[in-house]
């Protein structure tokens, strides 16, 4: 399979001085064409910010990312491979739809970056009525306002809008991460099936293991910025090789029968300076050797961690 979307080297900050924040550091990633791909890792852990540098919300500060082999940023701008190509749905349907505008006016505003040719064939009356159709809405859906929606039929706006350009690559960012448990299964099986229906790529991102577990092909796990993981999504999910993953998936006990215990967050030891692994501080199994971070290492081949002791044997 090819790859869609690469990142090398990406590194992220925010801030200066005292207030520097590095959200992303030093990521490498592949997306293939045509896979569900999964960013887990707790709140704070810089996922939001790889979707951002996507889609052209914030600029990666070093490292590279490439459309079908293209830079996507380029000394600083965004080069968008075509407007509308790749798209987002945000967490929050509440925020992220104006709540002055009609569902009309919001499933169109992306076509606004459109040639108007292609403007106008998009947004005809009968294909907004066939995507909203097809999200789940109604015709007469279109004249009303983002309030007299519930939060699940919000989303279906939001996808819808993500959707009029006909993007190939979807940034798919906690997008039931606000709903009800019942009201997430129907979001979730509607992506998948558009997934399938329009050949789409996703970067589908979530702090929820159980979600990443049933919509996701591959998954990276991120903790303070640092890509700890990345596999195959089943067999990672199965034996995973890294310390910070077997915690997130213990809070799966119905499917995680872990061979080495995942033993849960340590005590927070000072951390262990500059040098050592991202996730000193908090590991079970930390040992003095992690005071030297480890490298990415490959378990086999496109599943690799930084662990000097993943699979809860020695590397070092
Ligand atoms: N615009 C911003 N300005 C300053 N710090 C930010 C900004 N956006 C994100 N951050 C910080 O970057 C880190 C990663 O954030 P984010 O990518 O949103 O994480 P996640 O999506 O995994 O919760 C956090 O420490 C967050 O506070
Ligand atoms: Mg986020």
């Amino acid at each position: 399979m090819d790859d869609m979307i690469r990142l090398q080297q990406v590194h992220k900050q925010f801030g200066k001085g005292k207030q520097l924040v590095t959200a992303v550091k030093e990521a490498d990633l592949a997306i293939r064409r045509g896979e569900a791909f999964g960013l887990v890792g707790e709140s704070g852990s810089g996922k939001s910010t790889i979707g951002k540098m996507l889609i052209g919300l914030e600029s990666p500060t070093a490292g590279a990312i490439t459309y079908l082999d293209r830079p996507l940023w380029d000394k600083g701008q965004y080069r968008s491979p075509r407007p509308g190509e790749i798209q987002i749905v945000f967490q929050d349907p509440q925020s992220s739809l104006d709540p002055r505008m009609t569902v009309k006016d919001i499933i169109v505003e992306p076509l606004h970056a459109l040639p108007s040719a292609e403007r106008k064939e998009k947004g005809t009356q009968a294909r907004l009525v066939s995507l909203l159709r097809r999200v789940g809405l109604k015709e007469e859906h279109l004249s009303r306002h983002p309030h007299e929606f519930s939060g699940g039929q919000r989303q279906r706006i939001a996808i819808a809008r993500a959707l009029i350009t006909d993007p190939s690559f979807l940034v798919l960012d906690e997008p039931t991460s606000a709903l009800d448990v019942s009201v997430q299964a129907q979001v979730l099986n509607l992506l998948k099936e558009l997934q399938k229906e329009r050949n789409l790529t996703y970067l589908f991102i979530s702090h929820n293991m159980a979600v990443i577990r049933y919509m996701c092909d591959r998954v990276a796990v991120m903790y303070k910025g640092h890509i700890v993981e990345v596999g195959p999504a089943r067999p990672m999910f199965r034996e995973p090789d890294h310390p910070y993953t077997r915690i997130l998936l213990s809070s799966l006990p119905s499917v995680y029968e872990p061979s080495v215990p995942a033993g849960g967050f340590a005590e927070p030891a000072a951390d262990g300076g500059a040098n050592a692994c991202s996730f000193y501080s908090r590991c079970p199994s930390r040992q003095n050797a992690c005071l030297q971070a480890p490298a990415f290492a490959e378990k086999e081949t496109g599943w690799s961690s930084a662990c000097h002791f993943r699979g809860g044997r020695a590397h070092v």
